[in-house]
Order: structure tokens, then C-alpha cells, then sequence
């Protein structure tokens, strides 16, 4: 064991003077082209943010940073469906602990189909660590509960793209018990984009809030996740009246009585 204040990435900083075309995406994303530095937590860093405010964009270039196929899957997974530029990439330094990862995963919501087919074309040497049964031949949730329970071990490095899409609720809870043994039992560190308010529920975790001017700390409670969800479960009818009022009905043309 390794101790609780391990942590295999410290920090990411954006360094400006590396950006060769800040006019162009991803540095049109306000909440990426105002990064400084953001600090991770040792054990659970979280993503949220509006639909298009830039967490996949950030994942995905600390990914290809640390070493993962930007495409998905472990270091070791070399397959690539579209060849592109990781401008991002290049101008952010990562800034590592003293111990490097045993292991790790990135999980990309988009590419897991493509993920299941390298496992496959790999051969039944590498399936058994996935529990020996082809990911295609299983549910989207049960490949990724087979994924975090099978593969996933101890000193492991584990970045995730909204790893709710394939779950139940039930699910959700199965992957919150499966964190907290990763991350504090067995020296793991995540980082999790998510807009699940079950998943961020997570309490040893910092979450980071993607604006539309800035990557903010914020507490769980005062996400728009946890709050406009308890308010609609709680006020269901209510909110549902509002947003689904019929449009008033139309006044009623005048009708010409026929002259006799
Ligand atoms: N290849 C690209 N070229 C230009 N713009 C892009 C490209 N990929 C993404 N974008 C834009 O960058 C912004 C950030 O996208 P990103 O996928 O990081 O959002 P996100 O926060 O992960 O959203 P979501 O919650 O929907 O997954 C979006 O406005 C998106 O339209
Ligand atoms: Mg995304």
C-alpha cells in the first residue's frame, strides 16, 4: 500500500506560449483557454459542466498526455480509427507524482465498440483479464461493469468519459462501491467526467465545474446536478406542468352563417 496522498498526476497547467493557433478549437472553448493550473485530487477529480463546455476536450488531451491512445483503452492498445492533431495536448504540461501507475484505462463514452474489438483481435490471453467473455457479446453496462471489475486493479490510473451512459442506477451504485475500493484501498486515482448526480455523489473526491469563463472548484451540493435534480424528484408535477403546458388554444375563427 502506498498511502492515501499517492497520486500519479499532480497537476495539469496550460502553457500559453505553446499555443500555436489560439484562434482555433479546442482554444475557442473559453473554459479551455482560460485553464491556469488545475490541481487533482490524490484520489477523485470529477469533470461537470454544460453539455459542450469542454471536459471530454481536457480528458482527452491529459490522456494523450499520460501516455493513453487518445482513441481509448490501456497504454498498450495502438489502434486508431481517424488520425488528428491534439493541439491541447501540446501546450499543457502534466505534472506527475514520484510513483508511476502498474496500470491504467481511459474511457472514452464514444469508442468503447472500438475498444471491444481491439480486446477481441488481442485473443483469449488478454480477454481473461477481461473476464474471458468478448465485450461484444454483453450489454453496453454489462461489458463495463466486466471492464471496472476484471480489469481494473490495484495502482491503477483511470480516466473516464461519462462511465453512467451504460448504467442502471443499481449500476451506479455497483461503480461507486468499485472506486472507493480502487481509490482507497487500493492506491488508484480518478479522473471522471460525469453528469450523473448518483456518480458524483462520490465524497473523497474534488469536483471541478466547466464555465463558460473558467474550470471553478465547487462543492457537490451546489451543483446544478444535485439541486435540479432533488427539486424535480421532489416536485415532479409541478415542473412537469410547467414544461409541458399545452399552448394556449387558438381563438376561434368567426364562422359566416350561410344566408338563406
Ligand atoms: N473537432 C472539433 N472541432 C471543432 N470543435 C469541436 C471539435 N470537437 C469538439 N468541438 C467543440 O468543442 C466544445 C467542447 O466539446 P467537448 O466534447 O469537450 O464538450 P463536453 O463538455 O465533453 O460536452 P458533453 O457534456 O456533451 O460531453 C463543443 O462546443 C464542441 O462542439
Ligand atoms: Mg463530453
Amino acid at each position: 500500500m502506498l498511502g492515501p496522498f499517492t497520486r500519479f498526476l499532480r497537476s495539469v497547467e496550460l502553457r500559453r506560449e505553446l499555443i500555436s493557433e489560439p484562434s482555433k478549437h479546442p482554444f475557442t472553448v473559453p473554459a479551455i483557454r482560460n485553464l491556469d493550473t488545475l490541481e487533482f485530487h490524490p484520489q477523485v477529480t470529477f469533470f461537470i459542466g454544460e453539455n459542450g463546455s469542454g471536459k471530454s476536450t481536457l480528458l482527452e488531451a491529459i490522456a494523450v498526455a499520460a501516455g493513453f491512445n487518445a482513441e481509448g483503452g490501456t497504454k498498450n492498445f495502438t489502434f486508431s480509427t481517424r488520425t488528428e492533431e491534439h493541439p491541447l495536448r501540446s501546450a499543457l504540461r502534466l505534472v506527475r507524482g514520484i510513483n508511476k501507475p502498474a496500470t491504467g484505462f481511459f474511457l472514452r463514452a464514444e469508442s468503447f465498440f472500438n475498444v471491444a474489438t481491439e480486446i477481441d483481435r488481442l485473443g483469449d490471453g488478454i480477454l481473461n483479464s477481461y473476464g474471458g467473455k468478448s465485450l461484444h457479446e454483453q450489454s453496453h453496462g454489462e461489458a463495463f461493469m466486466a471492464l471496472v471489475n476484471h480489469r481494473f486493479g490495484e495502482h491503477g490510473l483511470y480516466l473516464l468519459d461519462e462511465p453512467e451512459a451504460a448504467l442502471s442506477p443499481q449500476r451506479q451504485l455497483a461503480l461507486l462501491v468499485a472506486i472507493d475500493r480502487l481509490a482507497r484501498q487500493e492506491d488508484c486515482q480518478f479522473i471522471i467526467a460525469s453528469h450523473s448526480p448518483i456518480v458524483l455523489a462520490y465524497p473523497h473526491a474534488q469536483l471541478f465545474s466547466f464555465s463558460s469563463d473558467a474550470i471553478t472548484p465547487v462543492r457537490y451540493e451546489e451543483t446544478e446536478h444535485f439541486m435540479l435534480t432533488r427539486d424535480f424528484l421532489m416536485n415532479r408535477e409541478r415542473y412537469l406542468a410547467r414544461l409541458l403546458e399545452d399552448p394556449p388554444p387558438e381563438p376561434a375563427r368567426p364562422t359566416r352563417r350561410k344566408k338563406r
